[in-house]
Order: structure tokens, then C-alpha cells, then sequence
């Protein structure tokens, strides 16, 4: 599977260097595809100027290959987001937040041209919602969120321990199988206390690199 990681951060390599320019900056993802992928931008670093991080364990790893983190607010467009995720649909929806950092990569996604999902074959299925449902909370609204998720059907689990870096918490919804993951993804955002949950439907990826031991899939909604 790492095999397959590292050919898909390289085929989002050779996807995006051709557009590159002095003053762009890229959006990046979190987790260890997409830790891949930094390292190999990492030899690029001089052909763009930086990038905007959806973690603070990527801004690190982006600051310690030389490549520059700027605030998001700082930025004007942001022609590719560049990110894993933990399954993908043939629609090119996803479920993202396995490693917490879904809100702000909700939010850099958003304000991305093009994104870019770059996942080993292990992530594609054809309905979403075997791996478990991330949701971050506002902490006092834990609770009352788990109740409401109950009543959608799923089986809400604490992420006990884990603090996002935004300062809040994570329910994972098991046995949730999602039949329309743009529908259920207003539904759940509709939820007082919820700041976002992992369904990235409204706002899909447009190129799914997909690793196989075939080769590198290259597939769009
Ligand atoms: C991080 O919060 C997630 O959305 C990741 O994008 C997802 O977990 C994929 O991670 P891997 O590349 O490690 O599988």
C-alpha cells in the first residue's frame, strides 16, 4: 500500500507541475498520502512560491523541506488542494477526517480551483460509510450531537483523547451506510454543535489519482 501511496504523490506531481508558476500556492492535505506528496514537492520548491497546510503537521513538514506556509487569509486563489482520503465513491465524494483534520480541510478544499484526491485502491468503494464517520464537535455540544446522530441511525463513537487544532472533539459514526452523501452532509452540518463532519460531497474532488497494481487510474466525477 505504501508502494501504491507513493506513485499516486508522484502521478499529483506530474499532474500540477506543469501549472505552476512564481506566485502560486498550493493547498495541502493531511495524513500519510499526503505526506508523500510534500516530500516529493520538495523538489519543486523553487518553481512556486507556497503553500496554505490543512494541519499543523503538515505546515511542519512543509516548513522542514524549505517550502514556505502562508495563512489562508493571507492568499488569493488557490489553483490545487492536494489530499488523501480514507474512501472515495465513483462520484469522486468522499469520507475524510480519519487523521481529525477535517474542518480545515473543508476549508482549504473550498477554496481550491481543482482537488486533487490522491488514494491506493483500498480507499475506492462504491457506497460510503464502511469506515466510520467523522464528526467534530464543539465540545459542550458532545453529547447532545451523539443523541441526534442516534436518531439518524448511527452508532456514535468518542475519539477520546484527540483535541483537533481547532479545539474541539471527534464523534466517529459507525454502521452509518450513506446512500446520498450530499444530502446527509447538509443534514449533519444542520446539527447545533457540529462544526463539520467528513462527507466532502457538495464540494467532491474533480481528479481522483487512484493507485492500483495496475498503475495510477486517473478518474473524474
Ligand atoms: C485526515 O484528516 C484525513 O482526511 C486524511 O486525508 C485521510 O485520513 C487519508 O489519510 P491517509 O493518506 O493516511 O490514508
Amino acid at each position: 500500500q505504501d508502494e501504491l501511496k507513493d506513485a499516486v504523490a508522484a502521478a499529483a506531481i506530474d499532474e500540477i507541475a506543469p501549472s505552476l508558476e512564481n506566485d502560486t500556492v498550493l493547498g495541502i492535505g493531511t495524513g500519510s498520502t499526503a505526506n508523500l506528496f510534500i516530500d516529493r514537492l520538495a523538489a519543486l520548491r523553487h518553481d512556486f512560491k507556497g503553500a496554505v497546510a490543512s494541519s499543523e503537521a503538515s505546515a511542519e513538514r512543509l516548513r522542514g523541506h524549505g517550502i514556505e506556509v502562508f495563512e489562508l487569509n493571507s492568499v488569493g486563489s488557490i489553483p490545487f488542494y492536494i489530499d488523501g482520503a480514507d474512501e472515495v465513491n465513483a462520484h469522486l465524494h468522499m469520507i475524510k477526517g480519519g487523521g481529525a483534520a477535517l474542518t480545515r480541510e473543508k476549508i482549504v478544499a473550498a477554496c481550491a480551483e481543482t482537488f486533487v484526491c490522491i488514494a491506493d485502491a483500498s480507499k475506492k468503494v462504491d457506497r460510503l460509510g464502511e469506515f466510520p464517520l467523522p464528526v467534530e464537535v464543539i465540545p459542550m455540544a458532545r453529547s447532545y450531537v451523539a443523541r441526534e446522530l442516534v436518531k439518524l441511525g448511527a452508532d456514535p463513537v468518542y475519539r477520546q483523547g484527540v483535541v483537533t487544532d481547532n479545539g474541539n472533539q471527534i464523534i466517529d459514526c459507525f454502521e452509518f451506510m450513506i446512500d446520498d452523501p450530499v444530502a446527509m452532509e447538509t443534514r449533519l452540518n444542520a446539527i447545533v454543535g457540529v462544526v463539520t463532519n467528513g462527507l466532502f460531497a457538495a464540494r467532491g474532488a474533480d481528479v481522483l489519482l487512484l493507485g492500483t497494481s495496475r498503475g495510477v487510474e486517473r478518474l473524474t466525477p
